[in-house]
Protein backbone atom coordinates (compact mmCIF):
# COMPACT_ATOMS: atom_id res chain seq x y z
CA UNK A 1 0.00 0.00 0.00
CA UNK A 2 1.17 3.34 -1.08
CA UNK A 3 2.10 5.84 2.17
CA UNK A 4 -1.03 8.35 0.53
CA UNK A 5 -3.20 4.91 0.96
CA UNK A 6 -1.72 3.85 4.55
CA UNK A 7 -2.71 7.66 6.02
CA UNK A 8 -6.15 7.05 4.02
CA UNK A 9 -7.00 3.84 5.49
CA UNK A 10 -6.00 5.16 8.87
CA UNK A 11 -8.30 7.85 9.11
CA UNK A 12 -11.58 5.87 7.24
CA UNK A 13 -14.31 5.40 9.92
CA UNK A 14 -14.87 1.64 10.65
CA UNK A 15 -17.88 0.33 8.97
CA UNK A 16 -21.18 -0.17 10.72
CA UNK A 17 -21.19 -3.21 12.11
CA UNK A 18 -25.17 -3.78 10.67
CA UNK A 19 -27.01 -6.41 12.99
CA UNK A 20 -26.54 -3.84 16.31
CA UNK A 21 -27.52 -0.95 14.33
CA UNK A 22 -31.06 0.39 13.44
CA UNK A 23 -31.41 -0.03 9.76
CA UNK A 24 -31.25 3.17 8.45
CA UNK A 25 -27.81 4.13 10.13
CA UNK A 26 -24.81 5.30 8.07
CA UNK A 27 -21.12 6.78 8.41
CA UNK A 28 -20.21 9.34 6.21
CA UNK A 29 -16.56 9.71 4.95
CA UNK A 30 -16.02 12.22 7.91
CA UNK A 31 -17.22 9.71 10.49
CA UNK A 32 -20.62 11.42 11.24
CA UNK A 33 -23.00 9.12 12.51
CA UNK A 34 -26.00 9.40 10.60
CA UNK A 35 -30.00 8.13 11.16
CA UNK A 36 -32.63 7.85 8.41
CA UNK A 37 -30.77 10.58 6.90
CA UNK A 38 -30.13 13.05 9.94
CA UNK A 39 -26.71 13.40 11.36
CA UNK A 40 -26.17 12.81 14.97
CA UNK A 41 -24.77 16.05 15.57
CA UNK A 42 -27.93 17.62 14.22
CA UNK A 43 -29.68 15.95 16.26
CA UNK A 44 -27.79 16.73 19.12
CA UNK A 45 -27.64 20.47 18.27
CA UNK A 46 -31.29 20.45 18.00
CA UNK A 47 -32.15 18.14 20.96
CA UNK A 48 -29.75 18.20 23.00
CA UNK A 49 -27.78 15.02 24.60
CA UNK A 50 -28.55 12.47 26.17
CA UNK A 51 -31.24 11.48 23.99
CA UNK A 52 -32.62 8.17 22.55
CA UNK A 53 -33.01 8.86 18.73
CA UNK A 54 -35.30 5.86 17.29
CA UNK A 55 -35.48 4.78 14.02
CA UNK A 56 -39.11 4.43 13.08
CA UNK A 57 -39.23 2.90 10.14
CA UNK A 58 -36.73 -0.03 12.03
CA UNK A 59 -39.69 -0.08 14.21
CA UNK A 60 -41.96 -0.66 11.74
CA UNK A 61 -40.07 -3.05 9.46
CA UNK A 62 -38.92 -5.70 12.96
CA UNK A 63 -43.47 -5.32 13.84
CA UNK A 64 -44.32 -6.28 10.13
CA UNK A 65 -41.52 -8.55 10.08
CA UNK A 66 -42.98 -10.71 12.75
CA UNK A 67 -46.49 -10.51 11.43
CA UNK A 68 -45.63 -11.65 8.27
CA UNK A 69 -42.94 -14.79 9.41
CA UNK A 70 -45.72 -15.60 11.76
CA UNK A 71 -48.78 -15.33 9.36
CA UNK A 72 -46.70 -17.16 7.14
CA UNK A 73 -45.60 -20.26 8.56
CA UNK A 74 -49.03 -20.78 10.53
CA UNK A 75 -51.17 -20.09 7.90
CA UNK A 76 -50.84 -24.06 6.29
CA UNK A 77 -51.65 -24.69 9.79
CA UNK A 78 -54.75 -23.41 9.30
CA UNK A 79 -54.64 -21.07 12.17
CA UNK A 80 -53.58 -17.75 12.28
CA UNK A 81 -50.92 -15.53 15.13
CA UNK A 82 -51.82 -12.34 16.90
CA UNK A 83 -48.32 -10.61 17.82
CA UNK A 84 -48.90 -8.54 21.20
CA UNK A 85 -46.66 -6.05 20.93
CA UNK A 86 -44.64 -6.07 24.91
CA UNK A 87 -45.49 -2.71 25.68
CA UNK A 88 -43.23 -2.93 28.84
CA UNK A 89 -40.04 -3.22 26.59
CA UNK A 90 -40.53 0.70 25.48
CA UNK A 91 -44.24 2.37 25.19
CA UNK A 92 -45.33 5.71 23.92
CA UNK A 93 -48.55 6.63 22.35
CA UNK A 94 -46.75 6.75 18.96
CA UNK A 95 -45.17 3.45 19.28
CA UNK A 96 -48.30 1.94 20.40
CA UNK A 97 -49.70 3.80 17.44
CA UNK A 98 -47.37 2.04 14.98
CA UNK A 99 -47.72 -1.28 16.41
CA UNK A 100 -51.25 -1.25 15.85
CA UNK A 101 -50.77 0.06 11.95
CA UNK A 102 -48.71 -2.37 11.46
CA UNK A 103 -50.96 -5.31 12.43
CA UNK A 104 -49.95 -5.63 16.06
CA UNK A 105 -51.57 -5.44 19.13
CA UNK A 106 -50.18 -4.38 22.58
CA UNK A 107 -49.61 -5.79 25.82
CA UNK A 108 -49.56 -4.35 28.74
CA UNK A 109 -48.44 -5.23 32.60
CA UNK A 110 -50.09 -2.14 34.72
CA UNK A 111 -52.52 0.47 34.60
CA UNK A 112 -49.98 2.87 33.55
CA UNK A 113 -48.92 0.80 30.12
CA UNK A 114 -52.87 0.07 29.76
CA UNK A 115 -53.88 3.70 30.00
CA UNK A 116 -50.74 4.49 27.52
CA UNK A 117 -52.28 2.14 24.52
CA UNK A 118 -55.75 3.36 24.92
CA UNK A 119 -54.61 6.89 24.87
CA UNK A 120 -53.06 5.83 21.64
CA UNK A 121 -56.62 4.45 20.66
CA UNK A 122 -56.08 0.76 20.50
CA UNK A 123 -58.77 -0.27 20.84
CA UNK A 124 -59.86 -2.59 23.94
CA UNK A 125 -60.22 -5.63 22.37
CA UNK A 126 -56.71 -5.87 21.01
CA UNK A 127 -55.14 -5.23 24.46
CA UNK A 128 -53.77 -7.76 26.69
CA UNK A 129 -52.93 -7.29 30.70
CA UNK A 130 -50.52 -8.69 32.31
CA UNK A 131 -49.26 -8.15 35.91
CA UNK A 132 -48.47 -10.71 39.13
CA UNK A 133 -50.22 -8.60 41.13
CA UNK A 134 -52.75 -6.57 39.66
CA UNK A 135 -54.90 -3.84 41.59
CA UNK A 136 -58.50 -4.09 41.84
CA UNK A 137 -58.52 -0.90 39.89
CA UNK A 138 -56.35 -2.27 37.25
CA UNK A 139 -58.57 -5.26 37.16
CA UNK A 140 -61.86 -3.35 37.00
CA UNK A 141 -60.37 -0.59 34.08
CA UNK A 142 -59.20 -3.59 32.15
CA UNK A 143 -62.41 -5.31 32.30
CA UNK A 144 -64.24 -1.55 31.81
CA UNK A 145 -62.08 -1.08 28.84
CA UNK A 146 -63.32 -4.49 27.41
CA UNK A 147 -59.79 -5.66 26.73
CA UNK A 148 -58.99 -8.68 24.36
CA UNK A 149 -57.73 -10.56 27.29
CA UNK A 150 -56.66 -10.60 31.11
CA UNK A 151 -53.86 -12.84 32.07
CA UNK A 152 -54.20 -14.20 35.11
CA UNK A 153 -51.41 -15.36 37.39
CA UNK A 154 -53.06 -17.00 40.59
CA UNK A 155 -55.54 -19.02 41.89
CA UNK A 156 -56.69 -15.72 43.87
CA UNK A 157 -56.62 -13.73 41.56
CA UNK A 158 -59.33 -16.10 39.41
CA UNK A 159 -61.42 -15.22 42.08
CA UNK A 160 -60.68 -11.62 42.06
CA UNK A 161 -61.09 -11.60 38.60
CA UNK A 162 -64.62 -13.44 38.49
CA UNK A 163 -65.75 -10.96 41.38
CA UNK A 164 -65.22 -7.69 39.02
CA UNK A 165 -66.54 -9.55 35.93
CA UNK A 166 -69.71 -10.01 38.51
CA UNK A 167 -69.45 -6.92 39.57
CA UNK A 168 -69.35 -5.06 36.27
CA UNK A 169 -72.68 -7.21 35.27
CA UNK A 170 -70.57 -9.60 33.27
CA UNK A 171 -72.06 -12.88 32.65
CA UNK A 172 -72.04 -16.08 30.34
CA UNK A 173 -73.58 -14.52 27.71
CA UNK A 174 -70.50 -11.94 27.82
CA UNK A 175 -67.50 -13.01 29.72
CA UNK A 176 -64.55 -11.54 30.11
CA UNK A 177 -61.72 -13.50 28.44
CA UNK A 178 -58.94 -14.95 30.44
CA UNK A 179 -55.79 -16.58 29.70
CA UNK A 180 -53.70 -18.50 32.48
CA UNK A 181 -50.25 -17.57 32.88
CA UNK A 182 -48.46 -21.19 33.12
CA UNK A 183 -44.52 -21.60 34.22
CA UNK A 184 -43.14 -24.65 32.75
CA UNK A 185 -40.55 -25.22 34.13
CA UNK A 186 -38.06 -24.30 31.24
CA UNK A 187 -36.44 -21.05 31.12
CA UNK A 188 -33.84 -19.38 29.17
CA UNK A 189 -32.19 -16.19 28.70
CA UNK A 190 -29.36 -13.81 29.48
CA UNK A 191 -29.82 -13.52 33.33
CA UNK A 192 -31.42 -14.60 36.22
CA UNK A 193 -33.73 -11.86 36.82
CA UNK A 194 -34.94 -11.68 33.36
CA UNK A 195 -35.85 -15.95 32.93
CA UNK A 196 -39.57 -16.06 34.34
CA UNK A 197 -40.81 -19.40 33.71
CA UNK A 198 -38.48 -21.54 36.46
CA UNK A 199 -40.10 -22.71 39.48
CA UNK A 200 -38.40 -20.05 42.53
CA UNK A 201 -40.15 -17.16 40.98
CA UNK A 202 -43.17 -14.99 41.47
CA UNK A 203 -45.02 -15.29 38.11
CA UNK A 204 -47.71 -17.67 37.51
CA UNK A 205 -48.73 -21.28 38.37
CA UNK A 206 -46.71 -23.97 37.97
CA UNK A 207 -47.42 -27.26 35.81
CA UNK A 208 -46.08 -29.26 38.80
CA UNK A 209 -48.71 -31.23 40.99
CA UNK A 210 -51.30 -30.24 38.55
CA UNK A 211 -51.57 -26.86 39.51
CA UNK A 212 -52.14 -25.43 35.69
CA UNK A 213 -54.57 -28.29 35.00
CA UNK A 214 -56.67 -27.09 38.91
CA UNK A 215 -56.03 -23.58 37.57
CA UNK A 216 -57.50 -23.79 34.44
CA UNK A 217 -60.20 -26.29 35.34
CA UNK A 218 -61.19 -23.25 38.31
CA UNK A 219 -61.59 -20.85 35.34
CA UNK A 220 -63.98 -23.05 33.51
CA UNK A 221 -66.26 -22.78 37.07
CA UNK A 222 -66.96 -19.42 36.17
CA UNK A 223 -69.65 -19.00 33.29
CA UNK A 224 -68.51 -14.90 33.54
CA UNK A 225 -64.76 -16.28 32.34
CA UNK A 226 -64.07 -17.15 28.54
CA UNK A 227 -61.04 -19.20 28.99
CA UNK A 228 -59.42 -18.47 25.82
CA UNK A 229 -56.12 -20.80 26.71
CA UNK A 230 -53.10 -20.97 28.62
CA UNK A 231 -49.98 -18.50 28.38
CA UNK A 232 -46.57 -18.97 29.18
CA UNK A 233 -43.37 -16.84 28.90
CA UNK A 234 -40.19 -17.86 29.54
CA UNK A 235 -37.52 -15.39 29.64
CA UNK A 236 -35.82 -12.58 27.96
CA UNK A 237 -33.14 -11.94 25.49
CA UNK A 238 -32.81 -15.79 24.76
CA UNK A 239 -30.90 -16.58 21.64
CA UNK A 240 -31.75 -20.26 21.41
CA UNK A 241 -35.02 -21.10 19.46
CA UNK A 242 -35.12 -24.75 20.64
CA UNK A 243 -36.13 -23.76 24.38
CA UNK A 244 -39.28 -21.84 22.91
CA UNK A 245 -39.87 -25.11 21.01
CA UNK A 246 -40.03 -27.51 23.71
CA UNK A 247 -42.18 -24.70 25.91
CA UNK A 248 -44.38 -25.28 22.63
CA UNK A 249 -44.70 -28.70 23.07
CA UNK A 250 -45.34 -28.58 26.82
CA UNK A 251 -48.06 -26.18 26.36
CA UNK A 252 -49.67 -28.18 23.69
CA UNK A 253 -49.19 -31.08 26.24
CA UNK A 254 -51.21 -29.11 29.01
CA UNK A 255 -54.04 -28.45 26.69
CA UNK A 256 -55.02 -31.71 25.96
CA UNK A 257 -54.56 -32.20 29.31
CA UNK A 258 -57.23 -30.34 30.73
CA UNK A 259 -59.14 -31.41 26.96
CA UNK A 260 -59.47 -35.27 29.04
CA UNK A 261 -59.70 -33.98 31.77
CA UNK A 262 -63.01 -31.61 30.87
CA UNK A 263 -63.73 -32.26 27.63
CA UNK A 264 -62.85 -28.43 26.60
CA UNK A 265 -60.39 -27.54 24.10
CA UNK A 266 -58.82 -23.98 24.83
CA UNK A 267 -58.65 -22.36 21.66
CA UNK A 268 -55.57 -20.48 22.43
CA UNK A 269 -52.05 -20.93 23.41
CA UNK A 270 -49.73 -17.63 23.81
CA UNK A 271 -45.69 -18.31 23.64
CA UNK A 272 -44.85 -15.05 25.55
CA UNK A 273 -41.71 -13.00 23.93
CA UNK A 274 -38.21 -12.69 24.52
CA UNK A 275 -36.33 -13.34 21.15
CA UNK A 276 -32.96 -12.03 21.73
CA UNK A 277 -31.02 -9.39 19.28
CA UNK A 278 -27.59 -8.46 19.18
CA UNK A 279 -26.12 -5.57 21.93
CA UNK A 280 -22.79 -6.06 20.42
CA UNK A 281 -21.24 -7.08 17.04
CA UNK A 282 -20.14 -10.68 18.77
CA UNK A 283 -24.10 -11.55 19.05
CA UNK A 284 -26.61 -12.86 16.38
CA UNK A 285 -30.05 -11.93 16.88
CA UNK A 286 -32.68 -14.80 16.55
CA UNK A 287 -33.99 -15.02 12.92
CA UNK A 288 -37.53 -14.58 12.74
CA UNK A 289 -38.83 -15.86 9.74
CA UNK A 290 -36.70 -19.37 10.76
CA UNK A 291 -38.02 -19.69 14.18
CA UNK A 292 -41.50 -18.68 13.11
CA UNK A 293 -41.00 -22.03 10.48
CA UNK A 294 -39.59 -24.28 13.67
CA UNK A 295 -42.32 -23.19 15.15
CA UNK A 296 -45.23 -24.06 13.04
CA UNK A 297 -43.26 -27.01 12.24
CA UNK A 298 -43.05 -28.22 16.33
CA UNK A 299 -46.15 -27.63 16.74
CA UNK A 300 -47.49 -29.00 13.75
CA UNK A 301 -45.83 -32.17 14.38
CA UNK A 302 -47.15 -31.90 18.02
CA UNK A 303 -50.83 -31.78 17.32
CA UNK A 304 -50.62 -34.49 14.48
CA UNK A 305 -49.09 -36.68 17.85
CA UNK A 306 -51.50 -35.75 19.52
CA UNK A 307 -54.57 -36.02 17.23
CA UNK A 308 -56.07 -32.49 17.72
CA UNK A 309 -56.33 -29.51 15.96
CA UNK A 310 -53.55 -26.42 16.10
CA UNK A 311 -54.87 -23.55 18.36
CA UNK A 312 -54.49 -19.63 17.60
CA UNK A 313 -51.48 -19.33 18.82
CA UNK A 314 -50.29 -15.10 20.10
CA UNK A 315 -46.64 -14.20 20.92
CA UNK A 316 -45.67 -11.04 22.55
CA UNK A 317 -42.26 -9.43 21.60
CA UNK A 318 -41.08 -6.12 22.73
CA UNK A 319 -37.29 -6.58 22.74
CA UNK A 320 -37.21 -7.99 19.57
CA UNK A 321 -38.92 -5.18 17.58
CA UNK A 322 -37.93 -2.81 19.62
CA UNK A 323 -34.53 -2.98 21.04
CA UNK A 324 -31.98 -2.81 17.81
CA UNK A 325 -34.41 0.73 16.46
CA UNK A 326 -32.53 2.82 19.25
CA UNK A 327 -28.99 4.69 19.58
CA UNK A 328 -28.55 6.66 22.43
CA UNK A 329 -26.55 9.44 21.85
CA UNK A 330 -24.05 11.26 24.30
CA UNK A 331 -21.73 14.01 24.64
CA UNK A 332 -18.45 12.98 26.10
CA UNK A 333 -17.38 15.08 29.32
CA UNK A 334 -14.69 14.41 31.47
CA UNK A 335 -11.96 11.93 29.79
CA UNK A 336 -9.44 10.45 32.82
CA UNK A 337 -6.40 7.92 32.60
CA UNK A 338 -6.77 6.33 35.46
CA UNK A 339 -4.19 3.56 36.47
CA UNK A 340 -5.68 0.10 37.36
CA UNK A 341 -4.03 -2.49 39.88
CA UNK A 342 -1.95 -3.96 37.22
CA UNK A 343 0.00 -1.00 36.69
CA UNK A 344 -2.03 -0.68 33.01
CA UNK A 345 -3.95 2.50 32.46
CA UNK A 346 -7.85 2.91 31.53
CA UNK A 347 -9.28 5.14 29.89
CA UNK A 348 -12.44 6.66 31.98
CA UNK A 349 -14.94 8.24 29.64
CA UNK A 350 -17.39 10.13 31.21
CA UNK A 351 -20.85 10.54 29.58
CA UNK A 352 -23.97 12.59 30.37
CA UNK A 353 -25.78 10.23 31.09
CA UNK A 354 -25.79 6.79 32.82
CA UNK A 355 -27.26 4.41 35.05
CA UNK A 356 -30.49 6.40 35.12
CA UNK A 357 -30.88 6.00 31.54
CA UNK A 358 -29.77 2.62 30.84
CA UNK A 359 -29.69 0.17 34.27
CA UNK A 360 -29.22 -2.84 32.23
CA UNK A 361 -25.33 -2.62 33.06
CA UNK A 362 -25.52 -2.40 36.41
CA UNK A 363 -28.79 -4.80 36.33
CA UNK A 364 -27.76 -7.43 34.80
CA UNK A 365 -24.11 -7.24 33.85
CA UNK A 366 -25.68 -6.23 29.87
CA UNK A 367 -23.03 -5.70 27.35
CA UNK A 368 -22.88 -2.86 24.80
CA UNK A 369 -20.85 -1.38 22.10
CA UNK A 370 -20.46 2.17 21.47
CA UNK A 371 -19.11 4.53 18.68
CA UNK A 372 -17.57 7.90 17.93
CA UNK A 373 -20.65 9.35 16.13
CA UNK A 374 -19.38 12.73 15.29
CA UNK A 375 -15.85 12.45 13.51
CA UNK A 376 -13.68 9.93 13.00
CA UNK A 377 -10.93 9.34 15.90
CA UNK A 378 -7.38 8.31 15.77
CA UNK A 379 -6.91 4.93 14.24
CA UNK A 380 -5.23 3.74 17.72
CA UNK A 381 -7.71 2.53 20.66
CA UNK A 382 -7.11 2.76 24.10
CA UNK A 383 -8.75 0.68 26.52
CA UNK A 384 -11.98 2.43 27.95
CA UNK A 385 -14.86 2.80 29.87
CA UNK A 386 -17.25 4.21 29.63
CA UNK A 387 -19.46 5.81 32.88
CA UNK A 388 -21.93 8.07 33.24
CA UNK A 389 -22.82 10.95 35.94
CA UNK A 390 -24.26 9.39 38.54
CA UNK A 391 -22.86 9.56 42.21
CA UNK A 392 -22.17 5.77 42.04
CA UNK A 393 -19.40 3.98 40.84
CA UNK A 394 -21.44 1.00 39.62
CA UNK A 395 -22.70 3.68 37.11
CA UNK A 396 -20.93 2.31 33.64
CA UNK A 397 -22.30 2.23 30.30
CA UNK A 398 -19.50 -0.21 28.89
CA UNK A 399 -17.44 -1.50 31.06
CA UNK A 400 -14.83 -2.42 28.78
CA UNK A 401 -14.20 -1.09 25.41
CA UNK A 402 -11.61 -0.04 22.78
CA UNK A 403 -12.26 3.33 21.62
CA UNK A 404 -10.52 6.03 19.60
CA UNK A 405 -6.74 7.45 21.66
CA UNK A 406 -8.11 11.06 20.58
CA UNK A 407 -11.66 10.70 22.07
CA UNK A 408 -12.14 14.20 24.11
CA UNK A 409 -14.94 16.04 26.03
CA UNK A 410 -17.63 17.68 23.62
CA UNK A 411 -17.20 14.49 21.25
CA UNK A 412 -20.38 12.96 20.67
CA UNK A 413 -20.69 8.95 21.70
CA UNK A 414 -23.79 6.78 20.26
CA UNK A 415 -24.75 3.30 21.91
CA UNK A 416 -26.91 1.47 19.48
CA UNK A 417 -29.29 -1.28 21.11
CA UNK A 418 -31.15 0.75 23.87
CA UNK A 419 -34.47 1.14 22.18
CA UNK A 420 -35.68 -1.80 25.18
CA UNK A 421 -36.09 -1.48 28.24
CA UNK A 422 -33.72 1.45 28.47
CA UNK A 423 -36.42 5.01 28.41
CA UNK A 424 -38.96 2.48 30.04
CA UNK A 425 -36.83 1.46 32.91
CA UNK A 426 -35.32 4.88 33.38
CA UNK A 427 -34.62 6.39 36.88
CA UNK A 428 -34.69 10.33 38.25
CA UNK A 429 -31.61 8.73 40.02
CA UNK A 430 -29.62 12.18 41.35
CA UNK A 431 -32.62 13.94 39.98
CA UNK A 432 -31.20 13.74 36.43
CA UNK A 433 -33.61 14.43 33.89
CA UNK A 434 -34.49 11.64 31.46
CA UNK A 435 -33.88 11.75 28.11
CA UNK A 436 -36.35 12.74 25.24
CA UNK A 437 -37.06 9.97 22.66
CA UNK A 438 -36.67 11.13 19.28
CA UNK A 439 -38.15 9.45 16.41
CA UNK A 440 -36.27 9.76 12.52
CA UNK A 441 -37.28 8.52 9.60
CA UNK A 442 -36.91 9.82 5.89
CA UNK A 443 -34.68 13.07 7.38
CA UNK A 444 -37.59 14.25 9.69
CA UNK A 445 -37.11 14.02 13.24
CA UNK A 446 -40.03 13.93 15.54
CA UNK A 447 -39.70 14.59 19.55
CA UNK A 448 -42.19 11.27 21.01
CA UNK A 449 -41.40 11.59 24.34
CA UNK A 450 -39.98 14.84 25.50
CA UNK A 451 -37.18 15.21 27.63
CA UNK A 452 -38.31 16.10 31.58
CA UNK A 453 -37.38 19.30 33.36
CA UNK A 454 -36.68 20.77 36.43
CA UNK A 455 -40.27 22.05 36.18
CA UNK A 456 -41.37 18.36 36.06
CA UNK A 457 -39.46 17.24 39.09
CA UNK A 458 -40.20 19.57 41.21
CA UNK A 459 -44.05 19.08 40.26
CA UNK A 460 -44.03 16.35 41.95
CA UNK A 461 -42.30 18.07 45.26
CA UNK A 462 -44.74 19.55 47.29
CA UNK A 463 -42.32 21.05 49.51
N1 LIG B 1 -44.46 -11.18 27.76
C1 LIG B 1 -44.29 -11.30 29.08
C2 LIG B 1 -45.32 -11.94 29.89
C3 LIG B 1 -43.13 -10.81 29.69
O1 LIG B 1 -42.97 -10.96 30.99
C4 LIG B 1 -42.15 -10.19 28.89
C5 LIG B 1 -40.95 -9.64 29.49
C6 LIG B 1 -42.38 -10.05 27.51
C7 LIG B 1 -43.55 -10.58 26.98
C8 LIG B 1 -41.43 -9.38 26.59
O2 LIG B 1 -40.15 -9.96 26.58
P1 LIG B 1 -39.10 -9.51 25.46
O3 LIG B 1 -39.60 -9.98 24.13
O4 LIG B 1 -38.99 -8.02 25.50
O5 LIG B 1 -37.82 -10.15 25.87
N2 LIG B 1 -35.91 -5.63 31.93
C9 LIG B 1 -35.33 -6.83 31.36
C10 LIG B 1 -36.33 -7.64 30.63
C11 LIG B 1 -37.51 -8.05 31.48
C12 LIG B 1 -38.50 -8.79 30.67
C13 LIG B 1 -39.70 -9.07 31.49
N3 LIG B 1 -40.74 -9.68 30.75
C14 LIG B 1 -34.17 -6.43 30.46
O6 LIG B 1 -33.86 -5.26 30.39
O7 LIG B 1 -33.52 -7.29 29.87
Amino acid sequence: MSAAGAAQAQTAPAPLEAHVWPLSATVSDDGVLSLAGIDVTTLAEDFGTPAYILDEGHFRARARLFVESFTQAFAPLGTSVDVYYAGKSFLSVAVAKWAREEGLRVDTCTGGELAVALRAGVPGAEIGLHGNNKSDSEIARAIEARVGRIVVDSFAEIERVAAAARAAGRTATDPVPVMVRVTTGIHAGGHEFISTAHEDQKFGISLAGGQALAALTAVLGHPELELLGAHTHIGSQIQDAEAFEVNARTMLGLREDLHAATGYLMPELDLGGGYGIAYTPDETPIDVPSLARDLAGVIADVCTELGTTVPRISIEPGRAIVGSTTVTVYTVGVVKPVTIDDGSVRLYVSVDGGMSDNIRPALYDARYTARLANRTGSAQTVRARVVGKHCESGDIVISDIALPADIAPGDLLAVPATGAYGRSMASNYNHVLRPPVVAVDAGQARVIVRRETEDDLLALDLG
